[in-house]
């Protein structure tokens, strides 16, 4: 399937069938124009993540998309499929870039009730999550709840040294050993971490746990092509062949040069001009619950990538309709300090239907026969417009479909616009030095070795 991606606005009527991207507008100001004097600033900003000759490319290694060999692609499937054959609860541990890619799979492809339902024919295992805060609790119930069920737990840490992660995979890790023996264990272990550095990788070593290697030139929040996302995504039985797919023909795309052809450099250019006008806030809103998890992705990609040197609009994920139940005001009449940038799925699927012999004294007969999207695509142009006649800016993407390509091509679409914007910024996007400054403080608090000041 070729992927493009193409920027339409609605008042032209151009009908749309692929992954497409609106300008942002508000009170009939429209950037589009504008959007023309970054030309140069978006080529080279382009032409620094693209340029092999010249560029430092020690963290560009997420472009090429997913690059294992066919060999290590099999071993990654062939484990994968080993977990779903022998056991009913599958643990991920990670946080932050080693977490939310594979959350948001589960989010897109798996029911959310998911585990409730699970069958053991089916083969994929209830999906568990772990390591992604410091609430003890949770961790206790957890183990209770693995008490009755066949286990497997996939560590993922690039550094191999977060304390979240580290602290919880400890608890975990004992708790198989003592339940099945350290040999029975280690096959119920799997190690994602760096492929030479770190403690992760030398306890796997030492411990003989099949691990998957995260390449170097690639950070924790651009890191969903690599084993961190690919993993847990083949555990639950998504298509990654045709999300990776996606991304290959996304970037592909991406590679054009121009406004009017590379709709990664027009998304970068409005959310930066609306930026430049005084916009702090963009809120990265969805209107199926099914992409909660992919805006916190989202989330933590553009924030940990711009919010750097005092710069940077602040993401906010929100959930529509729910959130404008108790948002909506704010959004409506706050202070205008804010852009809107939706995510709308063009496809519906099961949904139920609304009946059509609905009589008169009938509360909702004015939505007789009426699908249960056509309510929700009213409501998603409805809060467009009345938010834009607010004074909040906004961006429409649609997408087709949400399948594992169009979530490849999603993945590389806000990966790209991501860099290009920090580049627009004036910003590393690939460091994030200011989440250290919490760390320090928490060491020394705990008297870690050389933190005590
Ligand atoms: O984007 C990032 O680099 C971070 O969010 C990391 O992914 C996160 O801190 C987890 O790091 P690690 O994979 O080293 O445990």
């Amino acid at each position: 399937m070729a992927f493009l991606l193409s920027l339409a606005v609605e008042s032209e009527g151009i009908l749309m069938d692929k992954i497409c991207v609106e300008d942002g507008y508000s009170r009939a100001i429209s950037l589009r124009e504008e959007a023309e004097t970054l030309q140069k600033d978006l080529q080279a900003a382009h032409r620094r993540l693209h340029d092999k000759s010249t560029t430092k490319r020690e963290w560009l290694g997420w472009l090429k998309g997913a690059t294992a060999e066919k060999a290590e692609s099999r071993r990654l499937q062939e484990t994968a499929e080993d977990i779903r054959s022998r056991c009913d609860a599958f643990v991920v541990v990670g946080i932050g870039g080693s977490y939310l890619g594979a959350k948001a799979a589960e989010n897109m492809f798996l029911s959310p009730f998911h585990n409730e339902q699970a069958d053991p024919s089916q083969n994929t295992p209830r999906i568990y999550w772990a390591g992604h805060h410091l609430g003890g609790q949770y961790l206790t119930r957890l183990l209770k709840r693995l008490d009755e069920q066949e286990v497997a737990v996939n560590v993922i840490s690039k550094s191999g040294t977060t304390t979240e992660p580290a602290l919880s995979f400890h608890i975990l890790e004992d708790y198989l050993i003592k339940r099945y023996g350290k040999e029975e264990a280690s096959r119920r272990i799997v190690v994602t971490t760096d492929p030479e550095k770190g403690l992760l990788k030398k306890m796997a070593r030492e411990k003989n746990y099949p691990s998957f290697s995260i390449p170097t030139d690639v950070g924790g929040r651009y890191s969903i092509l690599t084993p961190v996302g690919l993993f847990p995504m083949a555990v639950m039985g998504i298509d990654i062949e045709a999300f990776k797919k996606g991304a290959e023909d996304a970037f592909c795309e991406y590679e054009k040069e121009g406004l009017s052809v590379n709709q990664t450099w027009r998304y970068a250019a409005f959310r930066h001009l609306w930026y430049r006008r005084g916009k702090k806030i963009e809120a990265l809103v969805h209107y199926d619950p099914r992409l909660y998890f992919f805006g916190k992705w989202a989330q933590q990609l553009f924030g940990e990538s711009e919010g750097k040197e005092e710069k940077g609009l602040f993401p906010v994920p929100l959930q529509y309709t729910t959130d404008l139940h108790s948002m909506g005001q704010y959004l409506q009449e706050g202070k205008r300090h804010l852009i809107e940038t939706a995510l709308w799925l063009e496809e519906a699927e099961d949904e139920p239907r609304i009946k059509e012999d609905l009589t008169e004294d009938d509360e909702l007969y004015y939505l007789a026969g009426k699908t249960w999207k056509d309510v929700n695509e009213k409501a998603a142009i409805g809060t467009r417009q009345a938010h834009s006649e607010g004074g909040v800016p906004s961006i429409f993407i649609r997408i087709p479909s949400l399948t594992p390509y169009y979530f490849g091509a999603l993945s590389a679409f806000f990966m790209k616009s991501c860099a290009l914007s920090g580049y627009l910024l004036g910003v590393n996007p690939f460091d994030q030095p200011g989440v250290e400054a919490y760390k320090k403080q928490m060491f020394r608090l705990l008297k870690k070795p050389g933190y005590t000041i």
